[in-house]
């Protein structure tokens, strides 16, 4: 059987027109590999159409031959191209899957935030702090001793009456008043002292908008040689500008406490009102007496102030009891 150019050719025009169609709609590497084996592999249609070179006249193979080494390098040229597209393709799709949308809604988690009462003490340490205190505490439970008689208040001292306090069956007590702390830092520390002490106080009071049986105040005291009733005022003043962020008139009134002489209220004028923010005085000899301090020797100055009412004026709340119920809608104001 022989087999003519003309034949060669239109097999190989065939082939050249089936195969292009078939790499043109390929749309996986798999199948695009199938296709270069069935068309361009050792056993593929092109070797199969050049096998029946060996039956054409010797004239004619160039012709034959340079068809088909065109048809070759079409189908090649289509097959690296078509990999090349469904390649990028690929990369394209994985680059756009993992794209990040920074403009996406984050996923909300609920963040806690601080109590103002915490935050307000945060604030008051930090101011002290910054002029050199040091932060001091003491317990919640007092003796006697420590929350009234060093402190200059003795048993039938009529100040004990201003204050209506638990009493525990063991003699013991709720402290009313963060001033034991003074005494207790004095017993152990010798002069010059400088403490701010925060902490929880407890006094029968009945439970009102400006009343709580449970408390906090904040202490300062400052023991030296040589200071003054002016550092106490310059102190206190400096205090207020930095927690209430400008300069606010302040006033001193004074008052009595048992363990300062002599002894001061502090108003500042908020909101066109004077309102009283502290107690305070230049520490009295008989309480430097109890811790052994000589008052001949050192002057000191003490102050003490209601966290609640500070944390109501910073942030404009109406009742006390706000801050201990625990509602979240009031709390995730802050
Ligand atoms: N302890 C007083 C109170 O609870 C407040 C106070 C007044 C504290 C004068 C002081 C002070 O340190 O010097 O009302």
């Amino acid at each position: 059987m022989t087999t003519s150019l003309n034949e060669l050719e239109t097999q190989l025009a065939a082939l050249k027109e089936e195969a292009t169609k078939a790499i043109a709609t390929a749309d996986t590497l798999d199948q695009v590999e199938q296709l270069r084996v069935k068309y361009l592999g050792k056993k593929g249609q092109l070797s199969q159409v050049l096998g029946g070179m060996g039956k054409l006249p010797a004239e004619d193979r160039p012709r034959i031959g340079a068809s088909a080494n065109e048809v070759k390098n079409l189908l090649q040229d289509n097959i690296e191209q078509k990999r090349k597209d469904l390649q990028d393709a690929l990369i394209q799709a994985q680059l756009e899957a993992e794209t990040l949308d920074v403009t996406m809604p984050a996923v909300y988690r609920p963040q806690g935030r601080m109590h103002p009462l915490n935050s307000t003490i945060d604030r008051v340490v930090d101011i002290f702090v910054g002029l050199g205190y040091t932060v001091a505490t003491g317990p919640e439970m007092e003796t006697d001793y420590y929350n009234f008689e060093a402190l200059n208040t003795p048993p039938d001292h009529p100040a004990r009456d201003m204050q209506d306090t638990f009493y525990l069956p063991d003699g013991n007590l709720l402290r009313t008043h963060t001033s034991s702390v003074q005494i207790r830092y004095m017993e152990n520390n010798d002069p010059p002292i400088r403490i701010v002490a925060p902490g929880r106080c407890y006094r029968r009071d009945t439970i009102d908008a400006s009343h709580s049986a449970v408390f906090h105040q904040l202490e300062i005291l400052a023991v030296d040689e040589g200071l003054t009733f002016t550092d106490l005022k310059g102190t206190i003043k400096v205090f207020l500008e930095e927690l209430f962020g400008e300069e606010l008139p302040i006033r001193f009134r004074a008052s009595y406490f048992p363990f300062t002489e002599p002894s001061a209220e502090v108003d500042v004028q908020w909101k066109g009102k004077w309102l009283e923010v502290m107690g305070c005085g230049m520490v009295d000899p008989n309480v430097f007496k109890s811790v052994g301090y000589d008052p001949e020797v050192y002057t000191g100055f003490a102050a003490g102030f209601g966290v609640e009412r500070l944390a109501l004026v910073l942030h404009e709340i109406d009742d006390i009891r706000r801050l201990y119920n625990s509602d979240l809608r009031f709390l995730q104001q802050f």
